[in-house]
């Protein structure tokens, strides 16, 4: 069993919980703001952010002081549907987070390995650690693009780790990943869990119970970062 329990708030449905971690994100980034002159924010992509996003973006904080970088990417063009820049764009940098700086992961028009150098580079250039580090979770327990049975998996859940962004494929992933890697999402100052919807609530569950990371890599997290991690979670 896990020693220390990352601290939960549970809401009714997705709508009270995007109003009360809009609320809560905004005032976390502003005291960074506040007090270090700027702040870095990394987010999800996938479906679960939308409406989250859409009440942060309403929030009118110093937003010319804050970074925002996706904490993974799928491998496709920025006009695609599946990519999580353009999610992000079109979703949380509108209304007054519009005024926000936004360091994308991916840059299709580059070979892979000139993607992958390009990607460390620009996230060696932000200033880490992240105030905050907005994770997602599939039904299988992989977080980021943290994928259970994925190539580099090692890498990219190790917080020693040299790299900072690995690319990752992976059976449950339609397209190749760039993603973050525990040397970046670990140790953030701040980290939160944003899941939606009763299959979801069974996986944390489970995820919260012994076994190994590699099973289900949203583990990492709650472990390593306990301390520091919130789950929002929504029943519907
Ligand atoms: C991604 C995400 C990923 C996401 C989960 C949950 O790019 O896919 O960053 O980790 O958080 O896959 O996705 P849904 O919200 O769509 O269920």
């Amino acid at each position: 069993m896990i020693l220390t329990k990352p601290e939960r708030r549970d809401f009714a449905d997705g709508v009270a919980l995007a109003a009360a971690f809009a609320q809560w994100t905004a005032t976390l980034l502003q005291k960074s703001v506040d007090e270090r002159g700027e702040a870095l924010l990394i987010v999800s992509g996938g479906t679960t952010p939308r409406r989250f996003f859409a009440a942060l973006a309403s929030h009118a904080i110093d937003w010319t002081r804050v970074t925002i970088a996706p904490a993974d990417e799928r491998c496709v063009a920025e006009d695609s549907p599946r990519s999580n820049a353009r999610l992000i764009r079109e979703t949380l940098l509108r209304d007054h987070a519009a005024a926000a700086r936004f360091a994308p992961l991916a840059d299709s028009r580059l070979s892979p390995d000139q993607e992958l150098a390009a990607a460390n580079a620009r996230i060696a250039d932000l200033p880490l650690p992240a105030d905050l580090v907005i994770l997602g979770m599939g039904e299988d327990g992989h977080t980021a693009s943290w994928f259970p049975g994925a190539d580099n998996l090692a890498e990219a859940v190790n917080p020693g780790a040299r790299a900072l962004v690995v690319r990752i494929s992976a059976p449950g992933a339609p397209e190749p990943r760039l993603t973050l890697s525990a040397r970046v999402i670990l140790r953030a100052r701040a980290l939160a869990l944003h899941i939606e919807g009763a299959a979801k609530l069974a996986t944390l569950e489970r995820a919260l119970d012994q076994g190994p990371i590699e099973e289900m890599p949203v583990r990492a997290a709650l472990r390593e970062a306990a301390e520091r991690l919130t789950i929002f979670a929504a029943s519907a």
